[in-house]
């Protein structure tokens, strides 16, 4: 819709430039039988016993509200699952149960962003990060990362961009859109830089059990004297496919996790007191699951990279998250010229990767999340999309 109300604040106006996510999904909608493998959404469905525990979870009367920070129970077992699997030395008083780690990703920007304040974010990124950092008056400083490099961050690039105004670093990993995991080496450099230019580290860690290969993350705030100025944000909606649950978590020292909580309130008062428990019973119940879903994905991540092989495009390293982040310069057109003629001509839909920032030009993001057979049948239609242009 063009144009905008005239009683918006002038926080919500449109900023000029296109939605290039936005653009795709209305396209799409307006084409029948598209196979979509835009957005970050799982066609896979929530285990049966977390399903099973919300529904117990209305019985017994977990339908008012909760405590404003998450249940206790809930928070502790966050806690230890954070000390167990992650190596962080965490309480259930740093815990903040959110509603989907989106929210998190909101409190952490208010909660850490003066006015004029610098956030370093690795490009391509997550952009809705953006939107949060600019309500808080702060300022994304790009770091960008490259197809050559892996998409690894460079801590040389990340020093460079460092100002008087520089409050934090943001990184995420595993990484949506690139599919890369940060190595240890490279998490332990850029620890180091943190405390030596005293940055507060914003880790976002959604995908940490979608990993390819034997990779592992590893959670920056589980180094020595990390944690301390580190923010971990972290959830149920992609290791458990409960995206629609909006359950969420954010680790972080107890004072900011106290400031943050009167926010909390006025956003959401409390994640739904249900979908807690489902988290709950996620968390304490089998882990089969997650296995048998990081067994699809990667089915699914093989067939995509052999044809992306096939039709001799790159890709990025698809070591983790549920992406392939394609190389489509050779194409000789924009992504999202990309993207909408795909769209157009063989009903397949896929992001730009300029949805992830200018970095992201020259790729496009194919999410690994339709049944194995959709995608068999959307990757022989973007192999005749891209035969039929490079002849
Ligand atoms: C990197 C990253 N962080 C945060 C989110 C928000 O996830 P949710 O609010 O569903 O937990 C997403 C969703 O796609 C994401 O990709």
């Amino acid at each position: 819709m063009a144009g905008f109300h005239p009683f918006l604040a002038k926080r919500l106006r449109p900023k000029g430039g296109i939605d290039h996510r936005r653009v795709m999904i209305e396209k799409a909608r307006a084409i029948s039988d598209v196979i979509s493998l835009g957005r970050g959404d799982p066609d896979l469905k929530t285990p049966a016993h977390i399903i099973e525990a919300a529904k117990r979870a209305l019985d017994e009367g977990y339908t008012g509200y909760s405590p404003w920070p998450g249940y206790p129970e809930l928070r502790e077992a966050i806690a230890r699952k954070l000390r167990e699997e992650n190596g962080i030395d965490a309480t259930a008083q740093e815990v903040l149960v959110t509603v989907g780690a989106e929210e998190a990703v909101f409190l952490t920007m208010m909660a850490l962003l003066d006015p004029g304040d610098e956030i370093l974010v690795p490009e391509p990124r997550y952009t809705p990060y953006d939107m949060a950092v600019e309500i808080a008056g702060g300022a994304v400083v790009s770091v960008p990362t490259t197809l050559e490099d892996g998409f690894q961050i460079d801590p040389r690039g990340v020093e460079e961009r460092i100002t008087p105004r520089s409050k934090a670093l943001l990184l995420i990993t595993p990484n949506n859109p690139t599919g890369q995991i940060l190595d240890r080496d490279r998490v332990a450099a850029l620890a180091e830089l943190a405390v030596r230019h005293d940055l507060v580290i914003i880790s976002d860690e959604l995908y940490e059990k979608i990993v390819f290969d034997g990779a592992i993350n590893f959670s920056i705030g589980a180094i020595p004297g990390i944690k301390e100025r580190t923010i971990t944000i972290n959830g149920f909606s992609k290791t458990y496919c409960m995206t629609g649950w909006r359950v969420g978590y954010l680790h972080a020292p107890a004072q900011i996790v106290d400031a943050m909580i009167p926010l909390k309130y006025t956003l959401t008062i409390n994640c739904p007191s249900m979908c807690q428990r489902a988290a709950l019973a996620a968390l304490e119940g089998p882990q089969e699951c997650v296995e048998e879903f990081r067994r699809i994905y990667d089915q699914r991540r093989r067939l995509v990279t052999a044809v992306l092989a096939k039709m001799g495009l790159k890709h990025g390293p698809a070591r983790g998250a549920f992406y392939v982040f394609a190389h489509v310069a050779p194409m000789g057109m924009t992504s999202f010229d990309f993207c909408q003629r795909l769209l157009e001509e063989e009903k397949v839909l896929v992001f730009p990767g300029t949805a992830f920032g200018s970095q992201g030009e020259g790729f496009i993001r194919i999410s690994l999340l339709a049944p194995l057979d959709k995608i068999e049948e959307a990757m022989a239609r973007m192999e005749r999309f891209v035969n039929s242009r490079l002849g």
